[in-house]
């Protein structure tokens, strides 16, 4: 029988690729995500695997909206096989300027909402896990939460908290058989990067510096490492937050040294 997993923020970018790469494995897919027309555009899109990818409108800041979402999950599918949180926000500047929501809004939806999905995705997860074959949840971490950049300081802490979230649910539900792992990607050529080029709403961003390997990643960089997470070779994986970012932060490049 295929498996079922639920996908936050799959409306676009990361979360999207993650939903087709999963389809396209026979999983069955709750998609999460706030918004309703791209999440419709997405749900058409996958107009081959329209029975076994399931679209849920759901704000992961809302606490009653999560609950809510994951009780309609559980009495569809009482099994969760895994959890992947792809929603967040990023807002860039300044910390002397940077105005309280939007410090609050970065967090509630990366750091808050990411432990809110996941604690209402523990039961169902719980309930899929066998010794031979523990359930997963895969964090969206950033290259930002291991070496920070300015401008970007709240999504950054944001980030950050998402990896020490990681390492204590890991701790926590290892025993129930429930595998937590963060993937930290570098710059990924998604909607949330490209918004960042219009000046009115990159405030100073700049992409998290230059990747010895050449290029920035594309989503699917990243959803393959996602898709090791999720499977039997990762079966004694926990804890972690895996960089993906073709070794953005490895070393610090002085400039004007290639
Ligand atoms: N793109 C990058 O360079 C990059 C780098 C490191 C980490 N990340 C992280 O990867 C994840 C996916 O990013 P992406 O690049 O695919 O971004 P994206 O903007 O393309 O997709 C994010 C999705 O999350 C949804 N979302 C936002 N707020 C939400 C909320 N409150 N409730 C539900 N859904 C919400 C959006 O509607 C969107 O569909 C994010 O957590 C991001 O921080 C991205």
């Amino acid at each position: 029988m295929g498996k079922t997993a639920a996908i936050t923020g799959a409306a676009s970018g990361i979360g999207q690729a993650a939903a087709r790469r999963l389809l396209e494995a026979g999983w069955t897919v709750f998609g999460l995500d706030v918004a309703q027309g791209r999440l419709d555009a997405v749900a058409r899109d996958f107009a081959d695997h329209r029975d076994r990818f399931k679209p849920i409108v759901c704000d992961v800041a809302d606490a009653t909206r999560v609950v809510a979402a994951f009780a309609e999950i559980g009495l569809v599918s009482p099994l969760l096989n895994a959890l992947v949180c792809c929603a967040g926000v990023l807002r860039s500047g300044l910390m002397e300027a940077m105005p309280v929501e939007e410090f609050d809004r970065v967090f509630n939806v990366n750091a808050r909402g990411t432990w809110l999905c996941a604690r209402e995705a523990l039961p169902l997860l719980r309930r899929a896990a066998v010794p031979e074959d523990p359930s997963r949840i895969v964090l969206l971490s950033s290259v930002a939460a291991l070496r920070p950049k300015i401008v970007s300081g709240a999504y950054a802490a944001s980030k950050a908290a998402v990896s020490q979230l990681c390492r204590v649910m890991a701790a926590e539900w290892a025993p129930s058989g429930v595998l937590v792992n963060a993937l930290a990607p570098g710059t990924v050529d998604t909607p949330m990067v490209q918004a960042m080029a219009d000046p009115s709403v990159g405030k100073g961003y700049r992409p998290s510096g230059v990747s010895p390997v050449g290029r920035i990643a594309q989503a699917d960089d990243v959803v393959d490492v996602m898709m090791f997470l999720l499977s039997d070779g990762a079966r004694y994986v926990t804890g972690t937050t895996i960089p993906v970012d073709g070794g953005t932060q490895a070393a610090f490049i002085p400039p004007g040294s290639r």
